[in-house]
């Protein structure tokens, strides 16, 4: 054998990827020549999953042989090329989505911004009723009052008419919302109200990456990204998102280049110093700064400036996760081409289900979207397929996904559906009336809790898997149509 480093690594990845080649057949995409494809015999369409090649897997192992372990080269170059890709200022690497939202609301909390802007307890964040539950714990968790308005069935997303009920003077600091299932938010409506009011808006982008908005301007038209409208975005990279590194996720700063620092603060224990891993002296101070009442010239490196938390990924979790990235633009048109196979396979069932569409569309027809009059337009990079049982259907949301569940195909909720019957919200309630509270009456979230699911659309599905689940659901709703 070799005493040639250069060549052992290059012996390790190549057998790495003969491996993969081997037995990771079933997670390639759809489409790849490698891919086991759909077994008629036993079938199985799971909703979402890991879909990758041999080039994260080799990606994986030289991370591994080079050991830095810790947040490092890759992660650098991870946050650099994903800033660029969405075309933000900057991306901060965290361990998943839930502590990217986390961090985004604590940074706006930090005594660093001016005394009117920060975040302080009681002071309330307008969010939706129905979706994930990190979007919203940030807010309780740092003692602000989540204030929670209603979601449009339709589009899975808040109803923005209902913004000016939520507002109170004075007391509205931000809005916090995610964009549902990949469906854009109505961001027009959105940051005029912010802008009007001088709110921060947190744009919760975990299941949207490769979304885009479109909103006239004097010029013409402007297209860009979800997550990079507002102040701070988030992602989460777990494995049914549009990219993985297993655990993973990101705070993405749009615009305000000085809340990097901040959300790296509270990423990395609160610490004063930015210096990344394996750097020192960055400021040229390191032993000149006085803060607190620590003595003069105490290290730059141990003074906090917050109460932080440690929520780094490792730098083989970022050496997936640039690989994914280079897949992403084809994984974005996969999930697009996937939705629209499915509403092109249900298109006959619009009497006993509601089929979502995308904010600002009006109709879906074979030949594309029928769009309202604000100029405003949105492509979703869909997380989901989401339709919703119609109330007087001869079957309800549990029959069909029962039904589905018996032939392999994975269906699930609208995550946590309304939020505010949740256990936790319950027992909320119960102790600390106050904690939060909503406008109106929620017969949209719950509309979205009792009758909707998603189907899968990610790009390990072939056109044999989404044929199989157009069949499925069709020959059920005929069936239970005809008695
Ligand atoms: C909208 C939304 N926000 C946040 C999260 C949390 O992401 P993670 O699972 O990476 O913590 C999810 C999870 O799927 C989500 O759907």
């Amino acid at each position: 054998m070799t005493d040639d480093p250069n060549a052992l690594r290059a012996e390790i990845l190549r057998l790495v990827g003969a491996y993969s080649r081997l037995v990771h057949a079933a997670n390639r995409p759809a489409g790849d020549p490698l891919r086991s494809g759909f077994q008629p015999a036993a079938p199985v369409v799971p909703y979402a999953g890991r879909v990758f090649t041999e080039a994260e897997v080799e990606a994986a192992v030289a991370a591994t042989l080079d050991f830095w372990l810790t947040l490092g080269p890759e992660g650098d170059a991870f946050e650099k090329e994903l800033a660029a890709w969405l075309g933000v200022r900057h991306t901060v690497l965290v361990n998943s989505g839930s502590s990217a939202n986390l961090l985004a609301f604590a940074a706006l909390t930090s005594p660093k911004l001016p005394a009117g802007r920060r975040l302080e307890p009681g002071d309330e964040v307008i969010t939706c009723a129905a979706g994930f539950p990190t979007t919203v714990a940030p807010i309780l968790q740092h003692g602000c009052v989540p204030v929670f308005i209603d979601n449009d069935p339709v589009t899975g997303n808040a109803r923005v008419d209902q913004l000016d009920d939520a507002y109170v003077p004075g007391k509205t600091k931000a809005v916090m919302m995610a964009h549902a299932l990949g469906n854009p938010f109505d961001l027009r409506a959105v940051l005029d109200f912010c802008r009007c009011h001088d709110l921060w808006l947190i744009e919760d982008n975990c299941d949207s990456l490769g979304s885009t908005y479109t909103m006239p301007t004097a010029e013409g038209t402007l297209t860009k990204p979800t997550g990079t409208w507002g102040d701070l975005s988030t992602q989460s990279f777990y494995p049914p998102h549009h990219l993985t590194m297993g655990e993973g996720g990101a705070v993405n700063v749009v615009s305000r280049a000085p809340l990097r620092v901040l959300v790296e603060s509270f990423r990395d224990w609160g610490r004063d110093c930015w210096c990344p891993s394996g750097k020192d002296n960055t400021c040229n101070k390191r032993f000149g700064w006085q803060l607190g009442d620590l003595p003069e010239g105490y290290d730059h490196k141990y003074i906090y400036s917050h109460l932080g938390y440690n929520l780094k990924p490792l730098d083989l979790q970022a050496a997936i996760g640039r690989q994914q990235l280079k897949k992403l633009p084809a994984f974005v048109e996969a999930r697009r081409r996937n939705w629209q196979a499915l509403r092109a396979g249900l298109a006959d069932l619009e009497d006993v289900i509601e089929f979502s569409l995308p904010t600002h569309a009006t109709g879906w027809s074979s030949d594309g979207f029928s769009w309202d009059a604000s100029g405003c337009r949105t492509d979703p990079s869909w997380f989901g397929f989401m339709l919703l049982v119609r109330e007087d259907a001869p079957f309800s949301r549990t029959d069909l996904v029962r039904h589905l569940d018996a032939h392999g195909i994975a269906s699930r909720m609208l995550f946590g559906g309304n939020l505010l019957r949740q256990p936790v919200f319950h027992d909320l309630a119960r102790r600390r009336p106050r904690a939060f509270r909503h406008v109106g009456s929620l017969v949209g979230a719950d509309a979205l809790m009792r009758r909707a699911l998603f189907l899968g659309v990610y790009p390990g599905l072939d056109t044999e898997s989404l044929e199989h689940v157009a069949e499925k659901v069709s020959s059920f709703s005929l069936c239970r149509r005809h008695g």
